[in-house]
């Protein structure tokens, strides 16, 4: 990810997430050097994105989305994998926080190898209440 995408990355966070990142977000990680993704077909077109940060020794994985259309093709099982590698280069572990009603992701995360941690009730604030968040680790082997 490129400063020239974040518009079109907010755009579609914003299409596909409950409470979205604001543009200025996807600039400040940008701008901490964090490992930010995108995940463009043969013309270019946004299909998914991923944002991680490594917070001293572990990574966590900030954000994580693929556009409605291109679902269930192997877009996040990619970009997952992607951080996963660059996880194990120096052995570090990657966590993340999903919403517990989120069963798509918590199924991928499960699929890919993460394990549950703990959950930290009513984490998330909607309008209309909160919602308990699951926190997941992966250890590179
Ligand atoms: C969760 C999300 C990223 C999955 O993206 P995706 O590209 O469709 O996922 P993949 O095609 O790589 O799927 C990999 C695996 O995840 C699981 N999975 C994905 N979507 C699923 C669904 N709707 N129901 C059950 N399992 C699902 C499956 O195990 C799947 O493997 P399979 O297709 O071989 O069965 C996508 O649904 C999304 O963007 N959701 C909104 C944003 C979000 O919730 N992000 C995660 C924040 S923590």
């Amino acid at each position: 990810m490129i400063q020239a995408d974040v518009s079109q990355v907010a755009q579609l966070e914003a299409e596909i997430t409950p409470s979205p990142w604001t543009p200025g977000m996807f600039y400040e990680e940008l701008s901490l050097g964090s490992y930010c993704r995108t995940l463009e077909d043969a013309f270019g077109t946004l299909l998914g994105y991923s944002v991680a940060r490594l917070l001293v020794d572990e990574w966590h994985l900030l954000t994580l989305g693929i556009s409605l259309a291109y679902r269930r093709q192997g877009g996040a099982k990619l970009l997952l994998a992607d951080l996963i590698q660059r996880a194990k280069e120096k052995g570090h572990p990657i966590l993340l926080e999903v919403r517990a009603s989120n069963l798509p992701a918590r199924t991928l995360y499960q699929d890919m190898g993460f394990h549950f941690l703990y959950t930290r009730q009513g984490y998330y604030r909607f309008e209309s209440g909160t919602e308990d968040a699951i926190l997941l680790r992966y250890a590179p082997a």
